[in-house]
């Protein structure tokens, strides 16, 4: 077992691709921000425009993303790091299509961020596959990547694989594992008959994630919870979100689709959770989320 904890304050952050560029989060904390860590939009090793227009589509609170692992030059990437200047810390999410991929990604940039975060599960990369894991083993993704950092190492699966299997795969090598990423989705515009999405399908993400992602980290949290942390990352919006997911066993949060709004709306949206989440804490009669995670009756 190799338990490495995150510590940040607050427990709360971004999700990969959402805010994404250095720039952003350096605006917003101008603006005032108080986020515990800023994860970027995954980096892979070679330069991608992603696919092609319209990669979103909203209806209601669902968000659909087909926008497939865009990624910047790599040194571009690297410069943007060198001059970031805020203070809040970087967790830098990777992405590849080999062990070896993900491993050069992670020693390269180890020096900018407190953690990886070693994305296994975006539905949109390789058109008509799921995801990395259809073709490469995980364990040995997690094993090249261990060798090359000291960090904690945060694997990001999603509710629609076989998140147990998987975790138990490469428990020897990550401290947390970041459930979950969006899932694969398809919808149709009824007069054309088109999809919405040039990619065809895409991934869901929102509020219709929350039970089906809350489900995942209670069922990790049960499995491994004494040897992994879990971040929760689906349809968080408030903070009682916030809360259930660490009764179900999260002591860390990512949000994002709920940050599709004007950057104001999103400071004052991080820097009114921590208020809610205490006045939560004191309802039930405790001092920090530590003492709630894992805690709920649900068996
Ligand atoms: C537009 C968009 C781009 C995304 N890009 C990435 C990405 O690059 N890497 C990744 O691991 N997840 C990516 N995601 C997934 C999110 O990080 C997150 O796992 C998912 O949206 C669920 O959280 P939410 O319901 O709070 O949005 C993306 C999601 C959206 C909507």
């Amino acid at each position: 077992m190799y338990y490495k904890e995150l510590k940040i304050s607050p427990p709360f952050m971004n999700a990969s691709g959402i805010l994404s560029f250095v720039s952003v989060f350096e605006y917003l904390e101008k603006l005032g921000v108080n986020v515990g860590a800023w994860v970027t939009k995954s980096i892979g090793q070679k330069e991608r425009n992603g696919n092609e227009n319209p990669v979103i589509h909203q209806d209601g609170d669902i968000l659909m993303n087909s926008v497939g692992l865009s990624s910047p030059n790599l040194d571009d990437f690297e410069k943007e790091l060198k001059e970031y200047k805020g203070k809040t810390p970087l967790i830098i999410s990777h992405y590849g299509e080999k062990p070896d991929d993900y491993a050069r990604s992670v020693a390269r940039f180890d020096k900018y961020c407190i953690a990886h975060e070693i994305n296994l599960s975006c539905p949109n990369f390789i058109p008509g596959e799921k995801s990395v894991l259809e073709k490469v083993n995980p364990q040995e993704i997690l094993k090249a990547v261990r060798e090359k950092t000291n960090k904690p190492i945060i694997a990001k699966l999603s509710p629609a694989q076989d998140y147990l299997e998987i975790t138990e795969r490469i428990l020897d090598y990550v401290d947390y594992i970041c459930c979950g990423n969006t899932i694969r989705g398809l919808d149709i515009e009824p007069i054309s008959g088109f999809s919405y999405l040039s990619g065809r399908f895409g991934g869901i993400s929102g509020e219709v994630l929350r039970p089906i992602t809350m489900k995942m980290v209670y069922e990790i949290y049960k499995e491994f919870g004494d040897k992994i942390g879990i971040i929760a990352c689906g349809g968080i919006s408030k903070p009682e979100h916030i809360i259930s997911y660490a009764r179900a066993g999260a002591s860390l949060f990512q949000i994002g689709t709920a940050l599709a709004k004007p950057s104001v709306e999103i400071v004052n949206f991080f820097n009114t959770l921590g208020d809610g989440i205490e006045t939560l804490l004191k309802k039930i009669g405790v001092n920090s989320i530590e003492d709630i995670v894992g805690v709920n009756y649900v068996d």
